[in-house]
């Protein structure tokens, strides 16, 4: 059930306790979390896979631990969980197309240039910041897997990041 509230101080306030009815307001909470954009790739086999994801994160610099949860219910899910390596690349502003083309839908690796990584892992060229991982555990989380990787190398360049927030996608502008 959702309850909205209108405040003398405020917009409309939405409260929830997160059911299967209600998921889209409760998406649209969580949407209120800005975050970056990232393509997490690597390869299955022969081929390379990539996904757009967002819910990277660092979790410790000592030793130097990264993580990220693909859905279960996503069609490369079991390939993702094979692979010992993986890639994390975070998108630039102007580097939305990555972002559809690794999402739902997208044309993914088809045309798009990339090499392969000393660990042989797929990477894209001119993102802002990458960092080459060894998958060191995964942990089952609901409809998600916490995969988690401990970084070998990062890349790292001048530039703005992509943002993600609220199904939009922006830049940050400097204030001072
Ligand atoms: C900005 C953005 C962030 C996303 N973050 C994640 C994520 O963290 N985990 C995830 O499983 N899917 C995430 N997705 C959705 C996947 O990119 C998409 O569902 C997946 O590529 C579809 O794979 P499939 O068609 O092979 O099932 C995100 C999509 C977008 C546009």
């Amino acid at each position: 059930m959702n309850m909205a509230f209108t405040t003398k101080t405020g917009p409309v306030e939405t409260v929830l306790v997160p059911d299967a009815s209600n998921q889209r307001a409760y998406r649209h909470a969580l949407g209120g979390f800005a975050t970056g954009v990232t393509v997490v790739t690597a390869m299955a086999g022969d081929v390379p896979i990539g996904m757009t994801v967002n819910s990277f994160a660092s979790i410790s610099l000592d030793p130097p631990l990264v993580m990220w949860s693909p859905a279960k219910s996503a069609s490369k899910h079991p390939l993702f969980l094979q692979a010992d390596h993986f890639a994390v690349h975070v998108l630039a502003a102007q580097q939305a197309h990555l972002c559809s083309a690794f999402s739902r839908g997208g044309s993914g690796f088809d045309a798009m240039p990339w090499s392969l990584s000393k660990n042989g892992v797929p990477i894209l060229p001119q993102v802002l910041v990458r960092f080459d991982c060894h998958r060191t555990a995964a942990h089952d989380a609901g409809d998600h897997t916490i995969i988690i990787g401990e970084v070998l190398q990062s890349t790292d360049r001048e530039g703005e990041p992509l943002c993600f927030a609220r199904g939009m996608f922006g830049h940050f502008t400097r204030t001072a």
